[in-house]
């Protein structure tokens, strides 16, 4: 029987580095003759990528928590249906660029959702496809700002509806992360994302030791 691939996912603020360090674990795997591939959240299927779209547009979406938590996770259950689930049961690798921790954290602790019910609806969500681990990028809310206006060529205002909320939101968002990252200890790390790509890279490497390929590393 073929050992399922395993369903990694990084997640944190915006500008921690997340889609980087997804590309870096997945090359580090290809490397090693591990099948994976990086899907982003919301996106990574067809009517993912449409409901991103919609999602990160703003407008009227985006003054109802719950509104915005049901379009996030039914481009989460299109990307279980289409990839994580086949994909693990043929031994391939998924990695996340964000996960259903951010619903917890963006409409649950920060917009009102009731935590319980954004858990169950997961759970249903993944089904057996569930992430097995959630590495969180942790980086003061300033640094991770600097970052994103580095990365938009300096313009503040070229951010997605979310990005574009203010300072005092983000440390909001840095809170519930690590608060998040408490209380389901069993199934998230945080890791500190300061310093150059390659250090991150090597922190998440120990953080995932565990879970990789016998043999491995
Ligand atoms: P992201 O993919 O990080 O956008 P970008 O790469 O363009 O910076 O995510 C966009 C925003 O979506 C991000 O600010 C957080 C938000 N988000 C939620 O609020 N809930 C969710 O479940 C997910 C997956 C993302």
């Amino acid at each position: 029987m073929v050992e399922r691939g395993k369903i990694i996912a990084f997640d944190g603020l915006d500008g921690a580095g997340k889609s980087l360090q997804a590309e870096l674990l997945a090359d580090w795997l290809l490397e090693r003759g591990v099948e994976a591939r990086v899907f982003r959240e919301p996106g990574g299927t067809p009517l993912g990528e449409r409901l991103r779209e919609v999602l990160l547009q703003g407008g009227e979406i985006s003054e109802d928590p719950l509104l915005e938590a049901l379009l996030f996770s039914a481009s989460r259950r299109a990307l279980t249906l289409s990839a994580l689930e086949p994909r693990a049961a043929r031994g391939a690798w998924s990695i996340l660029d964000r996960s259903y921790l951010s619903t917890l954290v963006y409409q649950g602790l920060v917009g009102g959702v009731d935590l319980g019910l954004l858990e169950r609806m997961t759970r249903e969500v993944h089904g057996e496809a569930f992430p097995d681990r959630i590495l969180v990028l942790d980086l003061p809310p300033e640094v991770a700002s600097q970052r994103r206006r580095t990365r938009a060529g300096g313009d503040p205002g070229m951010g997605d509806a979310f990005e574009r909320r203010g300072e005092a939101y983000l440390e909001k968002v840095g809170e519930a992360y690590r608060s998040l990252v408490r209380s389901h200890s069993d199934l998230c790390l945080r890791v500190d994302a300061k310093g150059s790509s390659e250090e991150v890279a090597k922190r998440c490497l120990e953080a995932l030791w565990d879970l990789l390929p016998r043999g491995e590393g």
